[in-house]
């Protein structure tokens, strides 16, 4: 793995740190002796997770902030303006698996500020930063359902697919500012967030990645390539995608989702707009 602090500097910001993917992003990044401001909504597991990354020996800065409310970008900007960052990793995302037309507006409002709008507003912020002293590096996270639609968590394959061409568009356009941009896209990995969804992935043909192994995957291809999907067969699924009808790997996905899917979404459809 390359040496962080020597290509970004001495501190990263990592949003939604406290668990999953983002919790080994940030210990691997401690492991280095990168500083770290982490951010989630939880204060406890936000607090958990500062003693542990403090006890590698590093400065850690805990922010609990909610990011799919308006403002909340700007308030990162502010409380880290002090500090000299130079990889920004925005990971924190949610899901929402079932029925379209069953989930409740809210929700995918909330699904499209917290995936999309923060990801984008918070490159936005800390490009404009790094390009002022010439260097720094953005790791988004997308997912192997970025790259195609995928019946039943239909918004958030939407979102991802927002993700991954935002960051293969700035991936070219940042590069001559000194700016390294990856997207990483994850296939199933063990974190809350999939053991929380109403899906028996058992039932789809795809293998189950630890954080660890999502996490050194992405950190190694910062600066190497646009996009990284971890593991052969969701490489494969990635891949076909190319040479194949559009509408084929929809569907197949969509028969995958509808089959594995344990409990019907059984959120009343909310008519709020
Ligand atoms: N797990 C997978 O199979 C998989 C596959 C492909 C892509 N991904 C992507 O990888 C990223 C990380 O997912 P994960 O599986 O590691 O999920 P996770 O374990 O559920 O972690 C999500 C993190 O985001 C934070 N978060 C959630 N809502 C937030 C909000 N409104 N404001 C600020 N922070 C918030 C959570 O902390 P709080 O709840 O305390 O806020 C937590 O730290 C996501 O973008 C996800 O879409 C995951």
């Amino acid at each position: 793995m390359k040496n962080f602090k020597q290509a970004y500097g001495k501190w990263a910001l990592v949003t939604g740190a406290s668990t999953g993917i983002g919790k080994a992003i940030s210990l691997q990044l401690a492991k280095q002796g990168v500083n770290l401001v982490t951010v989630a909504r939880n204060q406890k597991n936000l607090q958990l997770l500062q003693s542990e990354l403090e006890n590698t020996g590093i400065e850690v800065l805990s922010i609990s902030a909610d990011l799919s409310q308006p403002g909340s970008s700007t308030e990162i900007n502010n409380k880290t303006a002090h500090l000299d960052i130079g990889l920004l990793v925005a990971n924190a995302g949610i899901e929402n698996t079932g029925e379209f037309i069953d989930t409740p507006i809210q929700n995918e409002q909330n699904l499209l500020a917290l995936n999309v709008n923060s990801p984008m507003e918070l490159s936005h912020i800390f490009a404009k930063r790094f390009a002022k002293k010439g260097k720094g590096g953005i790791l988004l996270l997308s997912s192997l359902f970025g790259y195609q639609g995928v019946p039943q968590v239909a918004n958030y394959s939407a979102s991802k697919a927002y993700i991954l061409s935002l960051g293969e568009a700035l991936n070219v356009e940042l590069k001559p500012l000194g700016i390294d941009v990856t997207v990483l896209s994850p296939g199933l990995t063990q974190t809350t967030m999939t053991q929380n969804m109403n899906v028996n992935f058992n039932k789809i043909p795809i293998t189950q990645h630890r954080p660890e192994v999502v996490a050194r995957v992405g950190l190694n291809a910062l600066g190497k390539k646009a996009t990284v999907v971890p593991g052969f067969i969701n490489k494969f699924y990635a891949w076909e995608n190319r040479l194949i009808p559009r509408s084929w790997p929809v569907k197949l996905f969509g028969f995958l989702m509808k089959r594995a899917i344990k409990v019907k979404n059984t959120l009343e459809a909310a008519p709020t707009h």
